[in-house]
């Protein structure tokens, strides 16, 4: 990617998760997502807390979303003391035109989908070209590292091509924050990604896949700034 276009990207990203952050209101409970788009959300909440007194609680959803809310100030609470959020706002790594989604490419699928499964609205954030008619990326699936070779055949047996997620150094594999491990895995394009998810959370030692089929608004950051908000 170039230095421009990793600018301009931002730039949708940025447009899009201050967006969705206006629909944030005091009294609140907020799940926080991760990655790179919802960091924008995250940071102006944070903006929000500290100049203009908004009173909310964030649940996050990785260590990182973590590190980033203490960092803007924006007060945490815990799922087990507050079950039930009113919103949850997340970016995406693919988004349908039905709505449903494929996240995990920060490998904080699994605490993702426990949040937003928590809320009552779910809002995701995300520039254009996360944007497809049907969904075609790898899908990240989080497995116990005990279950791999049962879960890769498992899936291999669904047309999938699953590949072990590599740390950056390539010395050993990424270990989620649940300390698990993550196969990437490609199915080409997915015809019909609910039932996908029914098979794929059907394997033994699958703790969860990338498939989200609970998105309500998805709110587009475009080129020009300006940002489209598409309703379930
Ligand atoms: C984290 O595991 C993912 O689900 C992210 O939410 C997703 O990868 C989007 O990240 P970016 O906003 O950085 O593209």
């Amino acid at each position: 990617m170039t230095e421009r276009n990793a600018s301009a990207d931002s730039s949708e990203k940025r447009a899009a998760g201050i967006a969705a952050s206006q629909v944030v209101e005091s009294g609140m409970i907020v799940g926080l997502g991760t990655g790179s788009t919802v960091a924008y959300t995250i940071k102006e909440l944070g903006r929000r807390v500290r100049k203009e007194g908004l009173d909310i609680l964030g649940v996050v959803t990785s260590y990182q979303s973590e590190m980033l809310a203490i960092e803007a100030g924006i007060p945490l609470t815990t799922l087990a003391q507050h079950p039930k959020l009113d919103l949850a706002i997340d970016g995406a790594d693919q988004i349908d035109s039905n709505l449903n989604a494929i996240k995990g490419g920060g490998a904080a699928h699994t605490r993702e989908k426990i949040v937003s499964a928590s809320a009552t609205r779910f809002l995701v954030v995300a520039d254009e070209s996360k944007t497809s008619v049907q969904l075609d990326k790898v899908v990240p699936i989080e497995v116990l590292p005990f279950a791999k070779e049962l879960v890769i055949e498992k899936i291999r047996g669904l047309g999938g091509k699953p590949e072990l997620r590599l740390a950056l150094r390539k010395d050993g594999p990424v270990i989620t924050d649940n300390g698990n491990f993550v196969l990437d895995s490609s199915f080409g394009v997915i015809q019909d990604p609910e039932s996908l998810a029914i098979k794929l959370s059907s394997i033994p030692g699958v703790v969860e896949h990338g498939i989200f089929s609970n998105v309500d608004e998805l709110y587009i950051g475009k080129k020009d700034g300006s940002v489209k908000i598409v309703r379930k």
